[in-house]
């Protein structure tokens, strides 16, 4: 079964529990159990990581050359901020999903620009934790495509 790994970025280890009027009472452990069962009937297998460090995520998205088949990727804050995520997204050849919990067109104006968005191959945005899941779908569309 083809590997999706969906990398979650800063602050998102305290989703449910930070601002749960913006980001709702799901937690990450909840987006990784429902994406693990999506991910089965869909044929995909998934793998969830998060940390609060650019260089982690950085070198995810590097060992993602060699094992995984496709990205689902919340950068979090660095979404706003990080060309070096970008620059590894763009070593990475397989399809990329960018997924924002909340509507950040509908927030302050610093989050309305994405590196991520000159690499991501489509972008889901304020449909809450269920992004995920809409983004696994994406992805195994284009993956057996
Ligand atoms: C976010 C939006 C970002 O602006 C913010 O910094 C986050 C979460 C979202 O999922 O809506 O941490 O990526």
């Amino acid at each position: 079964m083809p590997l999706v790994l969906i990398l979650n970025g800063p602050n998102l280890n305290l989703l449910g529990k930070r601002q749960p009027e913006i980001y709702g009472r799901e937690t990450l452990a909840d987006v990784e159990r429902d994406c693990a069962a999506l991910g089965q009937d869909l044929g995909l297998q998934t793998r969830l990581l998060q940390s609060n460090h650019e260089g982690q995520i950085v070198d995810w998205i590097h060992e993602a050359r060699e094992t995984a088949q496709g990205i689902v990727i919340n950068p979090g804050a660095l979404t706003h901020t990080s060309v070096a995520i970008l620059d590894a997204l763009h070593a990475f050849e397989g399809p990329v999903i960018e997924v924002h919990i909340s509507n950040v067109h509908k927030r302050e104006s610093f989050r309305h620009h994405s590196y991520v968005s000159l690499r991501a191959d489509g972008i889901i945005v304020g449909c809450g934790t269920q992004g995920y899941q809409l983004a696994l779908r994406r992805l195994a569309t284009l993956l057996t495509a």
